[in-house]
Order: C-alpha cells, then sequence, then structure tokens
C-alpha cells in the first residue's frame, strides 16, 4: 500500500524531513500522489509536518489502532503475522471463528475499533464502545484440551505484565481469569475452541480491555473500571495491543514446550483472594472454602470441608466471601 510505503521511507529517517522529490522517485509515484496520501495519514491520526522546501517528517503516530504502526511495534515470531482492523464488528471472536473455519493459521488477529455484540465468558454481554482494546488470536498450538486453559490463563498474565511495563500499574487477576484494579475489572478474557480439539486443535482467545474512555460509557450496573478513568489520559493502544501480543507469543511457547511452572507462579503473584475464604458457584449448587491456588493442571483448587477439590474454568465462578464484587 502506497500509505505504508510513504510511512515506512519517514520513519527511516526520524523526526528528519524527506524531500518530496525524494519519495517520489523511491516510489515511483507523482508528487500530487505522495500530497494526497499525507493528507489521508494525517486523518488517520499521524502527526506529519511539511515544509516546502525540506519535504515531510514524521513526528507522531495514532493512538487509535492502526495497521502499520501495531505491525511496526509487533517483535512475535507468530502473533500477529497477518491482521484485520475494522471499524466495527459484531465480535471479534466471531470474527476469527470464521477464519478459522476456513483454514485459519496461528497468530491470525482480528481487532475491532468497537463491537455491536461483544461477548464475555458465561454467555454474558460485553460491552464495547470505542477507544477499548477488543482483540482476538487464532492459535493454533501444539497443545492438548486438558492444556486448553492454560492459554486463557497465560493471557491475563501476558495483559497484567504489559499493564506493568507501561502503565506502572499493577492489576490482579480473579481466576481464571478477569483482570481487577481496585476492586472493578478492567479487561477480560474469551477463550473459545473451534471444532473438534483433538482434530482441528484451533483456540480462539479474546481479549477486551476497557481503555480509553471514561467509565459512564459502561453500564453503571457493572462493576467495572477503565485505564482511562485510572491514569485520566489516553494511551497508545497500538502499544498496549503489540506488547500483549509479545508477551502472549512468548508464553504460547513455554506452554508448547509444557513448561507451565513459571506462568504458574506469575498468575497466583497476581491472584486476587488467595488464601481467602471464597465461595465457588456450580451452576446452582455452592461451595465454600479456602483458595489455595491453581494445580499443575490450570484448576481452581479449593480446600473444602471435604477436603481438597480442583475445578476447571468454564464451570465455576468465584465469588469472594466478604466482598459483593467477587
Ligand atoms: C469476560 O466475560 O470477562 C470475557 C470478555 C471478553 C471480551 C472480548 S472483546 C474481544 C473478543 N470479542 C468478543 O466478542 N469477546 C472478546
Amino acid at each position: 500500500m502506497l500509505r505504508h510505503d510513504i510511512l515506512h521511507l519517514l520513519a527511516a529517517h526520524p523526526e528528519k524531513y524527506v524531500s518530496g522529490e525524494k519519495i517520489s522517485q523511491q516510489l515511483n509515484v507523482t508528487r500530487a500522489a505522495i500530497w494526497k496520501q499525507i493528507q489521508v495519514l494525517k486523518e488517520e491520526g499521524f502527526e506529519i509536518e511539511g515544509q516546502t522546501k525540506k519535504g515531510y517528517r514524521l513526528l507522531k503516530t495514532p493512538y487509535s489502532l492502526n495497521e502499520w504502526v501495531l505491525m511496526k511495534a509487533l517483535t512475535t515470531t507468530s502473533l500477529g503475522s497477518k491482521i484485520y482492523l475494522e471499524d466495527e464488528l459484531e465480535s471479534t471472536n466471531g470474527r476469527a471463528k470464521e477464519l478459522a473455519r476456513q483454514g485459519g493459521f496461528q497468530g491470525q488477529v482480528v481487532l475491532a475499533r468497537c463491537q455491536s455484540s461483544g461477548r464475555g465468558r458465561l454467555q454474558r454481554h460485553w460491552e464495547s464502545p470505542i477507544g477499548g482494546l477488543w482483540m482476538s488470536v487464532v492459535l493454533r498450538p501444539n497443545l492438548s484440551l486438558a492444556d486448553a486453559s492454560k492459554v486463557t490463563l497465560a493471557a491475563s498474565v501476558a495483559i497484567a505484565d504489559a499493564f506493568e511495563e507501561l502503565f506502572s500499574l499493577r492489576i490482579g487477576i480473579k481466576w481464571p481469569n478477569d483482570l481487577i484494579f481496585n476492586g472493578l475489572k478492567i479487561a477480560g478474557i474469551l477463550g473459545e475452541v473451534v471444532g473438534e480439539w483433538n482434530t482441528v486443535q484451533t483456540l480462539i482467545l479474546g481479549i477486551g480491555i476497557n481503555v480509553n474512555f471514561p467509565r459512564e460509557r459502561l453500564s453503571p450496573l457493572l462493576n467495572a473500571t477503565t485505564l482511562f478513568e485510572i491514569l485520566k489520559y489516553d494511551v497508545d493502544l497500538n502499544k498496549l495491543a503489540a506488547t500483549i501480543l509479545i508477551n502472549l507469543d512468548k508464553q504460547v511457547i513455554f506452554l508448547e514446550k509444557k513448561e507451565f511452572e513459571e506462568l504458574r507462579v506469575r498468575w497466583l503473584k497476581r491472584a486476587v483472594s488467595l488464601g481467602e475464604e471464597v465461595r465457588i458457584m456450580l451452576g446452582e449448587q455452592v461451595i465454600q472454602g479456602i483458595f489455595k491456588g491453581i494445580t499443575i493442571d490450570g484448576a481452581l483448587l479449593l480446600e473444602t470441608e471435604d477436603g481438597e477439590k480442583s475445578f476447571i474454568a468454564g464451570e465455576v465462578q468465584l465469588r469472594s466471601k466478604m466482598s459483593k464484587y467477587f
């Protein structure tokens, strides 16, 4: 794409002017065509300074989602090898599933600036206004079905690590993979298996993060917060997405090598309600006990009156005994 070629040229000379003549020669297009593309880039949020005698220079890339900026920030082995970015989708998980059924490959990433029917865990609706990070990753990892839930644990650690790296924010993880700040949910993960796991082995990992919008954009009924609410400024969604994908890429490689222990420790360090009395909702049934951690299989470990019991994600909800939120 001509626009991307122009960006590559400008980015190769950071802060410096690149003359229109040079761009036009290198890309074999007219200067008028370049001017036109520069206007489009400015509309996309790129800050590009143009001076008649000197040429153009790139001053700033946009904070809103942009395929070129995201690609440039990625240093992953496979995740993000193909990026699909749309203004609006019903659900990025839905689109990623379609891709998977058409023979998707590991590392395809679907992003939408907003979702009209975003989906959450336990068949819930997921509110997805503009400014959030709504992203789904197609994974075909070399893992068994039993290990699939570990990928969602890996994703929660990847997000928590990214928040710490980029914003020095410490967020907790509520089992299995809700991300919590000060008791309020800031992000969630929806892992879905496509087809028969044993034959197709495709996992869709949906990540939803409340980022650049005020909390009022979400229903007052939700115990939720947004990054904007915490930091009071907008952040670069591309950098955030790239950092999460880079972290996740490493974790998936670890998991494929059957190295779960490090991930388990990292997850436990951030776990909310660890060592506390919690309630587990198993359908209509409520089970009480002390939250002891996660097993080597990624299941929740509970010390109950009848001894230790483990529960796999998907079938239970965790509630803290004290808090009205968990
Ligand atoms: C949860 O209930 O905590 C999981 C929420 C997952 C939301 C994300 S947003 C991107 C992807 N597309 C969806 O429809 N859902 C996931």
